[in-house]
């Protein structure tokens, strides 16, 4: 099976987790789009969602699936979403689509974080990928130099040349070179430094599931303690 064969996969199995009646959250990237087109046979059964970027929002309305304010709606049941990495305790990588701030908030907001990967984003160790941090642009400097005590190589990620410009205005750094071997106290540590928005690790907001596309089929990682 392709790569994109695999995604499509697991985008179609992630459906037995949505619930019926409920606002269910969605993620962004290539593997959540095809979550979002077998949605569309769901639609009717579901009451709309919530959404982490401009351009899921744009998909999901184009299949007819009202789209609310994270600030409309109370907890989610569930968040589906794609990783650039998951580690074995569902700890993750994400933000190479840019839209990790919003996922994160989304994640937050859900009782279940399901993620939706083929088998090439399952790691030990978190870090191959580079780490993308969306920052606030006036603290680029200093933040690159934190992480370059780090031992990490920070380049600004650039679209059509310029600087990327993410759905809140700001920058993203990507960082290479780190080897990630306790998610939750670099988490932490990253995101209290001023100018950091957010931090492409997820494991205050880890995966509770992942649904991984492999050659045999759909494996299913149940991460939840
Ligand atoms: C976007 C993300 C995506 O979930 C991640 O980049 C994986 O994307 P894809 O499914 O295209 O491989 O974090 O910000």
């Amino acid at each position: 099976m392709t790569q994109d064969e695999l995604k499509t996969l697991v985008g179609q199995a992630a459906l037995q987790y949505v619930v019926p009646g409920d606002i269910v959250g969605v993620g962004t990237g290539s593997t959540v789009n095809k979550f979002i087109d077998a949605l569309a046979s769901m639609k009717d059964q579901i009451k709309g969602a919530v959404s982490s970027s401009v351009i899921s929002t744009e998909r999901l309305k184009a299949i007819g699936i009202p789209v609310f304010d994270a600030n409309e709606v109370g907890e989610l049941s569930v968040y589906i979403d794609g990783a650039d990495e998951i580690d074995g305790a569902g700890c993750m990588i994400k933000g190479g689509g840019a839209a990790l701030t919003r996922e994160k908030i989304v994640a937050a907001q859900a009782r279940r974080f399901v993620c939706i990967a083929d088998e090439s984003k399952l790691v030990q160790v978190l870090g191959q990928f580079p780490l993308p941090v969306e920052v606030i642009p006036m603290a680029t400097r200093r933040i690159t130099r934190q992480f370059e005590a780090m031992g990490g190589t920070v380049t600004l990620r650039l679209k059509d040349g310029v600087p990327l410009v993410t759905d809140n205005g700001q920058h993203i750094l990507d960082v290479r070179g780190l080897q990630i071997r306790d998610p939750l106290a670099f988490e932490s540590e990253v995101n209290q430094w001023p100018g950091v928005v957010t931090v492409g690790v997820f494991a205050h907001q880890r995966a509770q599931i992942c649904l991984l596309g492999t050659a045999s089929g759909v494996r299913v990682l149940n991460y939840a303690a």
